[in-house]
């Protein structure tokens, strides 16, 4: 079922939000309307999504009444700003818990892995005016319905429907996201929100072969720091911290 503007505003009220039928990206509309005077909280929501950004400068495309699109517009200290990529992912992974999801976890820094498969992505992009931090667009995808038992990405990704064999509703899956982003957004900079996200990871103790810079580095994902580089100890003994700019290539988890 299409998404409808009308049943949005009345069930995420009173929150702002822009609703549209299809977009390029939400993470533009909503990095225009934080710089136009858009309050803390505010939503760009769409039922198709065409030129997604995803990280690494990939694209993120979603056909429509497939999935959710959504880009929230936070205005948090400028401190905390490390925890957004964190907040993003807890809110993902506490919304799919609450339908009764047992395999879940995040794998560094911030995709959920639903039965082993990436079921969402985020993407900050933070707003700065010289020094002062403006505020920050924290992008969500999350697949529902599609089928990727088909395509090359049947090992990789997954849809809630999929996995938990019932037809979800796309406007109460936002409102339970939405909800979940309030929580942790107000209490972003501590280390509850940090143990939270620490403690859900599935890297940790995992072979993980990482491109940091211009080289490929293989090793053991041993920690995380309280910024949310990962800490990797190579075949070598040498410790490397990886941040959320390096790509993380493969780790054990993707080979079940
Ligand atoms: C990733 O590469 O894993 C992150 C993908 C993030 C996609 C979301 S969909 C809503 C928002 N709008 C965009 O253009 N990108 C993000």
């Amino acid at each position: 079922m299409p998404l409808s503007a009308s049943e949005l505003e009345a069930r995420l009220a009173p929150r702002k939000i822009q609703f549209y039928e299809s977009v390029n990206s939400t993470n533009d509309i909503a990095l225009e309307w934080l710089q136009s005077g858009a309050p803390s909280g505010a939503a760009v929501i769409a039922d198709e999504q065409l030129r997604g950004r995803g990280r690494m400068g990939r694209t993120w495309y979603t056909p429509p009444e497939s999935a959710l699109v959504v880009s929230v517009i936070l205005r948090p200290p400028d401190r905390t700003l490390h925890q957004i990529t964190m907040l993003g992912a807890l809110a993902i992974y506490d919304m799919i818990e609450s339908l009764g999801a047992a395999d879940l976890g995040i794998k560094w820094p911030n995709d959920v892995r639903l039965n082993k498969r990436k079921v969402s992505g985020v993407l900050p992009e933070a707003v700065w005016d010289g020094d002062q931090l403006r505020g920050v667009v924290l992008g969500m995808g999350v697949n529902v319905s599609i089928d990727f038992r088909t395509t090359d990405l049947a090992h990789s990704a997954i849809s809630i429907n999929q996995a938990l064999g019932r037809t979800f509703d796309r406007v109460d899956l936002l409102d339970r996201l939405l909800r979940r982003i309030d929580h942790w957004s107000s209490r972003m900079g501590t280390q509850t929100l940090f143990d939270s996200w620490k403690n859900r990871l599935v890297n940790i103790g995992q072979t993980v072969i990482v491109q940091k810079g211009d080289l490929p580095l293989r090793g053991t994902a041993e920690a995380v720091d309280t910024f949310g580089a990962l800490i990797v100890r190579d075949q070598h003994g040498t410790i490397h911290r990886v941040t959320a700019g390096d790509v993380l290539l493969t780790s054990d988890e993707d080979h079940p």
